[in-house]
């Protein structure tokens, strides 16, 4: 199974090797919440992911599926329009695939962003929060099993998983744009249900900020892989385990799309600066 994966990586980079100009340092997951990033980079190169030898390919028909090359706030980028999930079926190795065959191609800085529930009261829908540190509560590890030495460590530390460096630029590129913005812990749970009143209890009683189902399998490989990391939230609603409101879709759509501009206008701001 292993040595499969192992060879499945190597497909998808000959396959992109050959295919792309060439890989740039910065490498962004569109989530929700960046989906407008995706339209204003300056396309080069854009490849569906079914064309990818050995890339999985979305079930979340709102994702797009593809790989974009190209330039955006003045710098030369890779963006993955539509992103897996664990709750979708994929173990995290599977999941992030694209992730590891990108940062094996060169790929040095991850930005990647997220909808989240607020867990901290003083949250507000469409805050966005920069994620500090993470919890990881999805019952499965995208480095479980033999270990690639080449590809990194055997046991990743992740005692600054969210680079010290990369949030201050982002701190800074948000005061300079006038932006208020939220620091935080971001914890994944594996879903697709939504939490009960007294688990929200319990993940905020762990020390969690926000809550959503993605991003920390592509982190700890990122980590993994040497990558520097930044992580931003859309705070698409905020459970309060006294007074808990059904969580709807719709609202959390819409308050992830009302944030885009602001979270698109800082990220291209960061990426100025880096
Ligand atoms: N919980 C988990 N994931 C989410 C939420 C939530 O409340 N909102 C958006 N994604």
């Amino acid at each position: 199974m292993f040595k499969n994966y192992f060879e499945r990586v190597e497909q998808a980079r000959q396959y992109l090797a050959s295919h792309l100009p060439e890989v740039p340092e910065i490498l962004l997951i569109l989530g929700t919440g960046l989906s407008g990033v995706g339209e204003r980079i300056e396309r080069e190169v854009a490849i569906p992911y079914r064309e990818i030898p050995s890339f999985p390919v979305s079930t979340v028909e709102s994702h797009a599926g593809e790989l974009v090359i190209g330039r955006f706030a003045g710098r030369k980028v890779a963006a993955f329009r539509g992103r897996f999930h664990y709750y979708e079926g994929y173990s995290t190795r599977e999941l992030t695939l694209p992730l590891r065959v990108m940062s094996l191609l060169g790929a040095r800085i991850l930005i990647v962003s997220n909808a989240a529930g607020g867990l901290n009261l003083n949250f507000r829908p469409g805050d966005l929060m920069l994620i500090r540190d993470h919890i990881n509560l999805i019952p499965d590890n995208p480095l479980r099993g033999p270990n690639r030495e080449d590809w990194g460590p055997r046991f990743p530390d992740l005692s600054e998983a969210y680079s010290r460096r990369l949030r201050e630029l982002f701190w800074q590129t948000a005061r300079e744009l006038g932006e208020e913005i939220q620091e935080g812990v971001y914890v994944a749970v594996p879903g697709p249900s939504l939490e009960t009143p007294a688990e929200t209890r319990f993940l905020r009683l762990i020390g969690a900020d926000a809550v959503g189902m993605s991003t920390v399998p592509e982190v700890i490989v990122a980590v993994h892989a040497g990558m520097e990391v930044l992580g931003v939230s859309v705070i698409a609603n905020v459970n309060d385990p006294d007074h808990f409101k059904p969580i709807l879709l719709e609202e959390v759509i819409a308050q992830a799309q009302a944030a885009e501009a602001r979270l698109t206008r800082l990220i291209e701001g960061f990426i100025e600066k880096l």
